[in-house]
């Protein structure tokens, strides 16, 4: 599917030299997380040895991946920077907007009525600037870049925290923001600060009913939703080599759950394997030229606790399965203890649905181990006791799969197979009986279980387990079921055991597809007309912000001081808005609404100093707007953390706000704030927070003068006509101030090509 192979060539041509570098500046052996991070520095060699955790550094990623519902908002901006190409090989994958319910082929014609528009924009802006397109139903976005774009050694960034999944195949793969994408897409670099190392030694070999995802599992039940965050998870030992490609993605894609940067494996003869199996025998040959630099060094590996800076041992051999969940993926328990915990917490013991897939857990292998234990529930004459959903991850593994009977083994148990996508993954779930909101279980081999995820039901208790645990308790119906000790009971009235489940970990007869799903582009798009109806209220062509006119901001007026905490989330709300990722001026109907305002303790109820009355956020800002009046939105600590969305950023921006004044911000937004020409500026005295009155009026006082390491002033108009002026702190550079006076960083990398 066009991989690049001569891109792919060029990385290992030079990364004996770069490691080589890298390993005299550091002056020690190298990690392959090191490795991989020093070989792809935007100046191609480090002045330094980078402090992990502090320094922040430029890269230069291979690729770039986008999934449909972040894709829309990064195209419209890429749209804008003035490009008649994307500068790195760059794919779009169309997985999240497809809604499971019946079966795969009528879902995914709903999928193509209700949002054809938005397939059409994003194949057609592929089509224009050089992006490979993933039709709907071709697949997910993470298994399609695991069959055929990843590599040992690269890396990648996507737009999709899930990018990490590409760690399996020996990348560093990191998901970001759209913003982000866009800047590597236009040829800029992309920064990220160096992240710490933690080291997971695998010992022993996995067997019987203990799984890839068990070892996940078990890591974020050590480390907690949290524990990773900032680090890359760095896995190795023998217990690594021995486990397969596919089961090396699904730990690294739920090293998103513990909040790591991404996770990684050095290459090895299982992913040898996986390339020549998915058709990229020449990538397989490349790398078996350099492969001493795509792992760890040697010296790195046998003495983990100098090189890491925190180490976890795991001996495979004695790892049980687990069900992590409800609610959070870290909440560990291993099989034998279920009945016990479930007893104590009252979690519903009767499980009603078992789905199988998701970018997590679709690879053939998955499926065929799966299918080993539901063949057994025929073959025993066990009546399945939950429903079962398949996701498969791809076109490829669902032909292969349908092609050698697994999927007929499912259907026989009136498994539904639903489309290539992520379906229920994603909350794109029609279930049956959802809104019913009763109490209920049910067990998925994905790797988020948040409440509300699946299905909406704030009661669903789901579970995460590995697809043969997944297909045993679902076959099962209960929750508790052991199935190393417990035996049921067939129509017969005999009692049975299910056999240890057996599988391949690549099809005996080798992969097949009909049609893939993919679309290249054309190689000349110049001549691609994107048509965007003016009427859509799905999408919307952006109109680039206004370039500062040099004046201070003055007479501006309070629009919210949000109190507490102010996540992306409460900035821009997902949910049912996700329908207008692609439409600016839709989606900033949900500009702060969810911020609590500091005053009367309320959720979307600002006091508009217009009319005196209290309305909802954004309206009030659209008519100061209208009114040609500024305003600002003042917040607290860790202002737009969680998610990378640049919605948070590009709405208030939108709606005419001019400055963001907090006491700390979280780091990605801020950066997002800086790229879209917006002020973001902190507090110099935190107090200075409690001075902020409903109804100050704020004029800036030296923003001529914007220069790095230099506060601004701003002084405070108090209703009563007192006043008092503050300083306020900046983290701008020269580009990012440049980025403020063009109005937006796209403004700027627009400007520099015309
Ligand atoms: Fe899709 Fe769920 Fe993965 S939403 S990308 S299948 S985490």
């Amino acid at each position: 599917m066009a991989f690049d192979i001569d891109m792919i060539k060029k990385v290992y041509s030079q990364v004996a030299e770069r490691v080589t570098a890298a390993r005299e500046i550091t002056g020690k052996p190298l990690t392959l997380a090191e490795k991989i991070l020093y070989s792809h520095l935007w100046d191609g060699k480090a002045d330094k040895a980078f402090s992990r955790g502090k320094d922040y550094v430029d890269f230069a990623p291979d690729r770039i991946a986008c999934q449909d519902a972040t894709a829309q908002m990064a195209l419209l901006q890429f749209m804008q920077a003035g490009k008649v190409k994307v500068a790195v090989p760059t794919t779009v994958h169309c997985d999240h907007l497809i809604q499971a319910k019946v079966g795969a082929d009528k879902d995914l014609q709903t999928a193509l009525n209700t949002s054809n528009e938005v397939f059409n924009f994003l194949e057609s802006v592929s089509n224009k600037y050089g992006i490979g397109f993933w039709k709907p139903g071709a697949g997910i976005i993470h298994q399609v870049v695991l069959e055929n774009y990843a590599f040992p050694g690269g890396m990648m960034i996507g737009t999709d925290s899930h990018t990490v999944n590409a760690g399996g195949l020996g990348m560093v793969a990191i998901g970001v923001g759209g913003a982000d994408a866009v800047d590597v897409m236009a040829g800029m670099p992309w920064e990220l600060k160096f992240p710490k190392l933690i080291g997971v030694k695998l010992t022993g070999k996995l067997s019987g009913w203990t799984a890839p995802k068990d070892v996940i599992l078990k890591v974020a039940g050590i480390l907690t939703v949290k524990g990773g965050t900032g680090a890359i998870i760095e896995y190795f030992g023998p217990g690594a080599e021995a486990m397969s490609c596919t089961g090396k993605g699904t730990i690294c894609n739920m090293g998103a759950e513990v909040g790591a940067t991404t996770s990684t494996f050095g290459y090895d003869e299982s992913m040898e394997r996986y390339l020549r199996s998915t058709d990229r025998s020449d990538i397989a040959d490349a790398a078996n030229e350099v492969k001493e630099h795509l792992t760890g060094d040697p010296e790195v590996y046998a003495n983990p606790e100098q090189y890491f800076d925190q180490v976890i041992e795991i001996n495979l051999s004695e790892l049980l399965p687990h069900l992590n969940g409800p609610f959070t993926p870290d909440l560990a328990t291993p099989v034998g203890e279920m009945n016990k915990k479930a007893t104590e917490n009252d979690w519903p013991l009767k499980v009603e649905w078992g789905l199988i897939g998701s970018c997590t857990n679709s690879s053939y292998e998955d499926l065929s181990r799966a299918a080993s234990i539901a063949q057994q529930a025929i073959d025993k004459g066990l009546k399945t006791k939950a429903e079962f959903g398949i996701n498969p991850g791809s076109e490829q593994v669902r032909y292969t799969a349908e092609r050698d009977g697994l999927l007929d083994i499912f259907e026989k148990l009136d498994a539904k197979i639903f489309t290539n996508a992520c379906g229920p993954c994603i909350g794109q779930w029609a279930r049956e009986g959802a809104d019913k909101a009763e109490k209920n279980s049910i067990i998925h081999s994905f790797n988020r279980n948040f409440a509300k995820r699946a299905d909406g039901n704030p009661n669903t208790h789901a579970f995460v387990a590995s697809p043969e645990m997944v297909a045993a308790v679902a076959i099962s119906g209960r929750l508790d079921f052991n199935p190393l000790t417990d035996k049921l009971v067939n129509e017969n009235g005999e009692e049975v055991m299910l056999d240890e489940p057996t599988g391949w970990e690549l099809p005996p007869r080798g992969f097949d597809v009909e049609d893939a799903g993919y679309l290249a582009p054309e190689e000349d798009g110049s001549h691609v007309n994107v048509v965007v109806n003016p009427d859509s209220e799905r999408l919307e062509l952006l109109t680039p912000f206004a370039a500062w006119d040099g004046k201070n901001i003055t007479g501006a007026k309070l629009l919210i001081k949000a109190f507490g905490k102010c996540t992306t989330d409460h900035i821009s709300m997902a949910g049912p808005w996700l329908r207008y990722r692609g439409h600016l001026d839709n989606i900033s109907n949900n500009c702060l609404i969810g911020a609590v305002n500091a005053y009367n303790k309320k959720t979307n109820s600002v006091k508009s100093q217009i009319t005196g009355d209290y309305d909802a956020v954004p309206a009030t800002q659209r008519a100061y707007k209208a009114a040609g009046v500024p305003t600002i939105v003042v917040g607290d600590h860790n202002y737009g953390e969680g998610s990378s969305r640049e919605h948070a950023a590009m709405e208030p921006r939108h709606l005419g706000v001019r400055a963001v004044i907090v006491k700390s911000f979280a780091r990605i937004h801020e950066t997002n704030l800086k790229k879209q020409g917006m002020l973001g500026l902190t507090f110099a005295n935190e107090n200075d927070y409690d001075l902020i009155q409903e109804d100050d009026t704020f004029n800036f006082l030296d923003l001529d003068q914007f220069a790095p390491d230099r506060q601004l002033a701003l002084e405070i108009v108090h209703a009563d006509g007192t006043k008092d002026t503050i300083q306020l702190n900046h983290t701008y550079n020269d580009s990012q101030i440049e980025w403020f006076k063009e109005g937006s960083a796209l403004n700027l990398i627009k400007k520099q090509n015309s």
